[in-house]
């Protein structure tokens, strides 16, 4: 999964890898001739009485050594750069993903898992880029070039190091079996405590006005400790590993200075070359180090591209049409058509829209009222394909909006959400979202049909004033007259009002509703409402009852005619009023 997630995202970065690699090749070809240097100056310069030697070949040794860190250097930079700007690629690729899911997909991984698959997951996998780069080449010719100076250098010697290897792959293999398990419970972890963090915090009030902090803070803490344990598992893996291997190397040092000396003593051998053999050594000890390293990082990183893979897989349910019918020019409205559309979420037995038909026509207004969950605000969300129904159809100035350009249909939809949520900007970024430029003529004519005008002329900086993320420094009525203006500002054919006004006072909603057709005259509008005010002079009103439509028609029709709307309306006038 790593390699094939790194394979895509690495083909543009082709040029600077094979520098990498060039570069490597360069700096480990230079580091090892410095050894057989080192024992030339012993041997030949300082053990011969010959200082000419001694400085000619400690040129020649400045040289190299200038030409390995220069070729060091470059590497890591090189190396941090292409791992940078892949990691990046995935992260734009993740974020670019999540933002086409819908909303039964993004709860299916889950909002906080996802938060850490395109930061943490995503920075794993750029840091085992980034020293896999660095040492890819390097260690496992360090590894070889040891051995095999090595044993130039004095065969007999060199079975010290043969013997070494083995038991140093050894160890690393131990350790990889035991680590592996362990970094696929810490990714979950992480997403554990994500999800906990942004809950507590997001439910900051109810957690107090509730008096829950001491409950919720054991909840942290558990996961918290959950996550230290796991962590603190694989410190204990490699905080063993790594003694071990030096105790190995270390060992085998001690070995080559006594074996050695034994051998110099003999006059097999020259003393020069004990130095050399040292630092052969060494060269395996470090390429073993960057293995371990390495090897502690691919598994993790290994788990984190399963855990972005599974994101970029993920082909979104709505997704644009492969060949596009066009809607038509724009208009001041459009004729809907439900169709006998039907909608279920996955999974549940009973439809929440069931075979719903129902025209709205352009320049009128469609009321929707019905009792809590009798599928509203999903009837809504069709029409801007937020949802799909899952039978029947939904016509868009007779196009199937699954056949429509997905970009285009919502461009000619301005929906108020039922949970508006505004984010963090200005007043005038709230207004404007997604519209580009606007004139700030039209954001205050929009705020004056919006009954907003008011408040946000009282503010010093007027359009300027900050919005905090989810307009969470304003009041519930002014969020929603924010998102009713916002609505307006980006216009369409079709206007929905899913409950917008409810927060709003009576005197209020009236002012409103007077308002709006100087924006929306000739538009197809739908108003969710369960104030009686609010819909009894709309064109037609829909009475659903349980994903069924149970009336429909203006409020006289229905009074005489439907027992549930005359139920809501008496709920709330006299029949006196509602006559
Ligand atoms: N994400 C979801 N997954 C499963 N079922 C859902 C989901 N969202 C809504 N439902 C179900 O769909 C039904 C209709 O919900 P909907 O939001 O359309 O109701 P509504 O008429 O807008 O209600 P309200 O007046 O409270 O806003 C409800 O019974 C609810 O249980
Ligand atoms: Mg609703």
């Amino acid at each position: 999964m790593l390699l094939k997630l790194l394979r895509f995202y690495l083909r543009p970065h082709r040029g600077a890898l094979l520098a990498i690699l060039a570069l490597q090749l360069v700096s480990t070809v230079a580091a090892m001739l410095l050894p057989g240097l080192t024992a030339d100056v012993i041997n030949k310069g300082l053990l011969a009485a010959d200082s000419g030697a001694v400085v000619r070949l400690g040129l020649i040794m400045l040289v190299i050594s200038a030409v390995q860190m220069g070729a060091q250097v470059a590497t890591a930079y090189f190396a941090a750069r292409t791992a940078a700007r892949a990691g990046g690629a995935i992260r734009e690729s993740v974020f670019a993903k999540v933002q086409r899911l819908s909303v039964a997909e993004v709860s299916e991984i889950g909002a906080p898992s996802l938060v850490t698959r395109s930061t943490n997951d995503v920075l794993q996998v750029q840091m085992v880029t980034l020293m896999g780069s660095m040492f890819i080449v390097s260690a496992p010719m360090m590894m070889i070039g040891g051995i095999v100076m090595a044993v130039l250098e004095d065969p007999p010697l060199s079975w010290l190091i043969v013997g070494a290897v083995p038991t140093l792959l050894a160890i690393m293999a131990g350790a990889i079996v035991l680590a592996r398990p362990l970094f696929v419970v810490v990714q979950k972890r992480i997403d554990a405590i994500n999800r906990l963090m942004r809950e507590q915090v997001s439910g900051v009030r109810v957690i107090r006005a509730f008096n829950r902090q001491g409950t919720q803070r054991g909840t942290f803490e558990e996961a918290s400790e959950n996550l230290a344990g796991t962590q603190r598992r694989i410190g204990i893996v490699f905080g063993i590993t790594f003694p071990l291997v030096q105790l190995v190397v270390m060992g085998g040092q001690v070995l080559v200075v006594w074996f050695g000396g034994l051998r110099v003593d003999a006059g097999a051998m020259e003393p020069g070359s004990i130095v050399a053999f040292l630092s052969y050594l060494m060269f395996i000890f470090m390429s073993v180090m960057f293995s371990v390293m390495m090897l502690i990082m691919v598994p993790r990183a290994e788990v984190c591209a399963g855990r972005i893979a599974e994101v970029l897989d993920v082909s979104p349910a709505i997704a644009p049409p492969a060949q596009a019918v066009a809607i038509g020019p724009r208009s001041e409205g459009r004729r809907i058509e439900f169709v006998d559309a039907t909608f279920g979420y996955p999974g549940a037995d009973e439809p929440v829209l069931d075979r719903i038909s129902l025209t709205l026509q352009p320049g009128t207004t469609t009321a929707v009222v019905g009792s809590t969950g009798s599928g509203k605000t999903t009837l809504v969300n069709l029409l801007p394909r937020l949802l799909d129904v899952t039978d029947g159809e939904l016509r868009f100035g007779g196009v199937d909006v699954r056949t429509a350009a997905l970009g285009d249909l919502r461009s000619r939809v301005a929906l108020v959400p039922q949970q508006a949520y505004l984010f963090g900007g200005t007043i005038r970024s709230t207004l404007s979202l997604g519209r580009g430029e606007v004139s700030d003529e039209r954001l205050w004519q929009a705020l004056e049909v919006a009954q907003g005008a008011g408040f946000v002329r009282e503010y010093e900086e007027g359009l300027d004033h900050t919005v905090e993320p989810g307009g969470a420094n304003f009041s519930g009525g002014q969020r929603q007259r924010l998102a009713i203006a916002r609505a307006l500002v980006h216009g369409g054919e079709v206007y929905a009002f899913d409950d917008a006004f409810s927060a709003l006072d009576m005197a209020t909603d009236a002012r409103l509703r007077a308002a709006l057709p100087t924006m929306t005259a000739g538009a197809t509008t739908v108003v969710v409402a369960q104030r009686v005010s609010t819909i009894r002079d709309a064109d037609q009103i829909v009475v659903l009852d349980e994903g069924r439509i149970a009336g429909l028609g203006t409020h006289e029709e229905l009074m005489g005619d439907c027992e549930t709307y005359r139920e809501i309306v008496l709920s709330q006038l006299s029949e006196e009023e509602a006559a």
